[in-house]
């Protein structure tokens, strides 16, 4: 298949791309670099001795989003990873997550609409089942309302899917709900390397562990827990990936509009987590109890059954795996892509 990837220099997308090339598929990539760098796609085509098309370009920016669709379309299938993702930063400037995201999404889908390019995935999240009424959540649970701007965002991008397919049976429109997608590749070449202090647990924790920051702060230890602190849905992110290949080839099938979780069914606490870390590393993770972050939730896990049921599609590796490939990555690259910070 040839296949369309939208921020496929990220963290997902990269490990997505990856695998789409070892399975054969020829791909086109847009990406902005705003959150990511070449230098995660060099790696990956090295590690997949096959080449990509890459554009430097905005999906805001119709002329140009125009011109590569232009030239590269037909896709068979379209995956649309491109989007602003830090939570925090999305409540201080919601208006730039807005434009960027559903802004973004506008745009893609007019002009893949204008060259009937109408097979996509979308990378929607966990986010979007708020306070989940129980765990484990399932796919026809409601979507009541977002905490913040970010996630805001995946439920109108969400609905936008939802009424295009509605209004034109041509589109077939698969959402995937991702729960905490960590790790890195298993070669340690490719990983995630947020900009600035890591707002996400893993990459906070690793980054504890190779020395960069001093300790963890453990945002509250009294959730009704297996030990207080908030419980979620770690899923490899190379799991996450394969999750993208059987979405596409769902797709082949023409199957209107579809919604999947893909999440392994398996909660860890904080604690928990801490530890399988320790083990991966054989490194201490010095963490301190604080007070619960505001709008963090106690427990989130995912029912996988309609993924495995539909998609064929499993998550196969552990905690284990998660931690000892996150190491891995961290240990052969602690600045991630880039060079050190100044001062460290
Ligand atoms: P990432 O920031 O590593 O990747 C997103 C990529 O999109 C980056 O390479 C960035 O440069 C690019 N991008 C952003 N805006 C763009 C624009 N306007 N035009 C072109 N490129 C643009 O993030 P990720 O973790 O790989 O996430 C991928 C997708 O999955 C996002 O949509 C995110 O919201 C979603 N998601 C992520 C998580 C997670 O925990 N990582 C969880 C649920 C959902
Ligand atoms: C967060 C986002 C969510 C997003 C998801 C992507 C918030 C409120 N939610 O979810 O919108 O879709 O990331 O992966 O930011 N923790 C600590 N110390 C830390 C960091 C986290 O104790 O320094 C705890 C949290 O309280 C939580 C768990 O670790 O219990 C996981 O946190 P995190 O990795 O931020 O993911 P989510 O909270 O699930």
């Amino acid at each position: 298949m040839k296949v369309f990837v939208t921020g496929g220099a990220g963290y997902i997308g990269s490990h997505t791309v990856l695998e789409l090339l070892k399975a054969g598929h020829d791909v086109v990539v847009v990406d902005n670099l705003c959150n990511s760098s070449e230098e995660s796609l060099k790696r990956v085509t090295r590690l997949a001795g096959r080449d990509i098309v890459f554009y430097n370009a905005d999906i805001r920016d119709e002329k140009k989003l125009e011109e590569i669709v232009s030239k590269e379309a037909p896709f068979d299938a379209t995956i649309h990873f491109a989007a602003l993702k830090a939570v925090g930063e999305s409540v201080s400037i919601p208006l730039k997550y807005y434009e960027n995201n559903v802004g973004g999404t506008f745009t893609l889908l007019k002009v893949l609409a204008a060259h009937n390019c109408k097979n996509i995935v979308f990378s929607s999240s966990a986010t979007v089942y708020g306070q989940p009424q129980s765990v484990p959540i399932r796919e026809d649970f409601p979507t009541p309302g977002c905490t913040n701007p970010y996630g805001w965002t995946k439920l109108m991008m969400e609905q936008v899917f939802r009424d295009v397919q509605k209004a034109d049976g041509e589109w077939n429109t698969i959402l995937l709900r991702y729960f905490n997608p960590i790790g890195a590749h298993e070669s340690g070449e490719i990983g995630e390397d947020p900009a600035g202090i890591p707002n996400n647990l893993l990459p906070y924790v690793a980054q504890v562990a190779i020395g960069r920051l001093k300790e963890l702060s453990v945002f509250g230890d009294d959730y009704p827990t297996v030990d207080g602190t908030g419980v979620r849905d770690y899923i490899h992110v190379v799991d996450l990936a394969l999750g993208h290949l059987r979405a596409i080839e769902k797709l082949v099938e023409k199957p209107g509009f579809k919604i999947y979780n893909l999440g392994t069914g398996n909660g860890y606490s904080v604690l928990q987590i801490i530890k399988a870390f320790e083990e991966a590393s054989s490194r201490k993770v010095p963490y301190a109890i604080k007070p619960r972050r505001e709008g963090d939730i106690a427990e989130c896990w995912a029912d996988p059954a309609l993924a495995a049921n539909e998609l064929g599609w499993k998550a196969e590796r552990g905690i284990k795996e998660m931690c000892r490939d996150l190491w891995n990555w961290q240990s052969k690259n602690p600045y991630g892509f880039g060079k050190p910070p100044a001062g460290e």
